[in-house]
């Protein structure tokens, strides 16, 4: 059976994993993500794929990278959240570790991972989201991954929902991920802090008084254990992923809409007011099937398994049963 390498690159850690075609992970590194240097990003991913390599017998690598990535598969055109700006990544893996090397937007990789092994099996038309620091997306629809004529199809993240909004990393303003993303999530938490310090007294307490301190897990912690303010920012959020939901049922009339990413460490705090907005959004709503809106069920690892499955099919022309193409 072969083995192949999927690659997770986040703002904040690069991890990296050795997958067998049922999408199991043999063995995973990880190490922290050099902050606006993409020559030493590129140094990690080929550190990490050769420490892999003395082990587990691999035949290619692919990554998931949070940015845009061209039709050829390997140039990161443009990330919003990060340094790299036309950034050949897959030719310079390639040429540093010796294996044919597939990149991949990680919302992408992550909906193939979910289609494939997770919460989109069965699903026929399924759309992916990953809530995070900005808001990937990715669309799956009979088994083929959506790309778009020139690779960038699924930036949902840059759908604009305020016209006049706040100020967007891709530099719009009033893009959907500013209002519905992990980092808005903290930012509403840190914001009713501020302004209702009584309200958000268990919030502020989890911070050390500071309000600018207010961590994701600060919310999500508090909120399970039934605090107003914090079930009230999972409720703001909530209720802007549903309304963009709404949006892309118009376009894309899926069956299955996954919710994933590290703000769905909350589970349905974050799903089940996202389900609700995007029922209640959702245009012609009681004369039609309604899609489900499911929690991701890879969890942190789906960019890892869902880079290293399409490693397999796209650069060893591998079937699902692993059999040669
Ligand atoms: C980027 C996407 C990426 C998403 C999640 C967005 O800001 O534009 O390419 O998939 O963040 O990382
Ligand atoms: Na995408
Ligand atoms: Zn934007």
């Amino acid at each position: 059976m072969a083995l192949t390498i999927g690659i997770d690159v986040g703002g904040t850690k690069i991890a990296a994993g050795v997958v067998d075609s049922d999408g199991v992970i043999h063995r995973m590194v990880r190490r922290t993500t050099p902050a606006y240097d993409a020559r030493g990003v590129e140094a990690v991913i080929a550190e990490l794929v050769g420490e892999l390599a003395r082990t587990h017998p691999v035949e290619a690598v692919g990554i998931g990278a949070a940015g845009f990535v061209a039709s050829d598969r390997g140039t990161v055109l443009f990330a919003p959240n990060l340094a790299w700006r036309n950034e050949p990544l897959g030719v310079v893996v390639e040429g540093a570790c010796g294996l044919p090397t597939v990149v991949e937007n990680d919302g992408n990789a992550a909906a193939w991972g979910e289609t494939r092994f997770g919460a989109g099996r069965g699903g026929h038309t399924v759309v992916a989201l990953t809530v995070g620091t900005g808001i990937g997306g990715g669309i799956v629809v009979d088994g083929v991954l959506h790309r778009g004529r020139f690779g960038v199809a699924a930036e949902f993240g840059h759908l604009n929902v305020e016209p006049h909004g706040r100020r967007c990393g891709c530099g719009n303003h009033g893009c959907w991920e500013r209002y519905a993303s992990g980092r808005a999530l903290v930012r509403e938490a840190q914001d009713l802090a501020s302004v209702s310090p009584g309200y958000a007294a268990d919030l502020l307490a989890r911070a050390g008084g500071y309000a600018n301190d207010i961590t994701g897990h600060h919310v999500t912690a508090a909120a399970r254990q039934g605090d107003a303010a914090a079930l009230e920012c999972f409720q703001v959020i909530g209720s802007w992923l549903g309304h963009g939901m709404a949006d892309i049922a118009a376009f894309f009339d899926p069956d299955v809409l996954i919710i994933g990413g590290g703000v769905c460490e909350a589970g349905e705090l974050l799903r089940a007011p996202a389900a609700a907005a995007f029922e209640n959004r959702l245009t012609g709503r009681s004369h039609r099937p309604v899609a489900e809106v499911r929690l991701a069920e890879l969890g942190a690892n789906v960019g890892i398994v869902g880079a290293a499955d399409l490693a397999r099919e796209h650069v060893l022309g591998l079937a699902h049963d692993g059999s040669r193409a």
